[in-house]
């Protein structure tokens, strides 16, 4: 199954961790959203998207890169990220849009990363140490997972 990861991180390399142990695991290509080309997707069977999560979506160059896609018919992709809370409510906007240019969405994955962002750098953020050995346990089992995925 020939993956592709695409994904965007920006704050404290949160999601690059997690993106890397899931590239490990599927032996995917890899690149970041400023280097990828959207003609690319269209060569691999499955393709990730992950950033870190910026007031409630993913970064906007992961959101305008998915926009500028071509429409498929066949492709599937998964969704990733790291936020403050952790949550894959913040997945709606990436889904839609990456639904909108005809990707089957097969699974998504979301776990809390450090943030530091504004007032709270001034107490050393929250989740420090995120995502820790767990977390990437966790993205690993879920790349895993993903080649038994129809
Ligand atoms: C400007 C800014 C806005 C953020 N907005 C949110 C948010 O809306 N919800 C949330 O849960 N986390 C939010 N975060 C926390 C980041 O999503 C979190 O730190 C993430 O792990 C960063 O990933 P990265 O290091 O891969 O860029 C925000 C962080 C920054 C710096």
């Amino acid at each position: 199954m020939k993956t592709l990861i695409v994904y965007t991180s920006v704050h404290h390399q949160n999601t690059e961790n997690i993106a890397k142990v899931m590239t490990e695991e599927l032996e995917a290509d890899i690149v970041p959203t400023v280097k990828a080309q959207p003609g690319m997707v269209a060569a691999y069977d499955l393709v990730g998207f992950g950033s870190g999560i910026y007031f409630g979506k993913h970064h906007k160059t992961l959101l305008q890169f998915a926009e500028t896609l071509p429409a498929m018919t066949k492709n599937r992709a998964f969704i990733f990220s790291t936020s403050g809370d952790g949550k894959k409510k913040h997945h709606a906007a990436l889904k839609e849009t990456l639904v909108n240019r005809g990707f089957s969405i097969v699974d998504e994955f979301s776990c809390k990363g450090w943030d530091t962002w504004g007032p709270l750098k001034l107490f050393g953020g929250i989740n420090k140490g995120k995502p820790d050995g767990e977390d990437l346990a966790g993205a690993r089992a879920f790349a895993r997972g993903l080649k038994n995925k129809p």
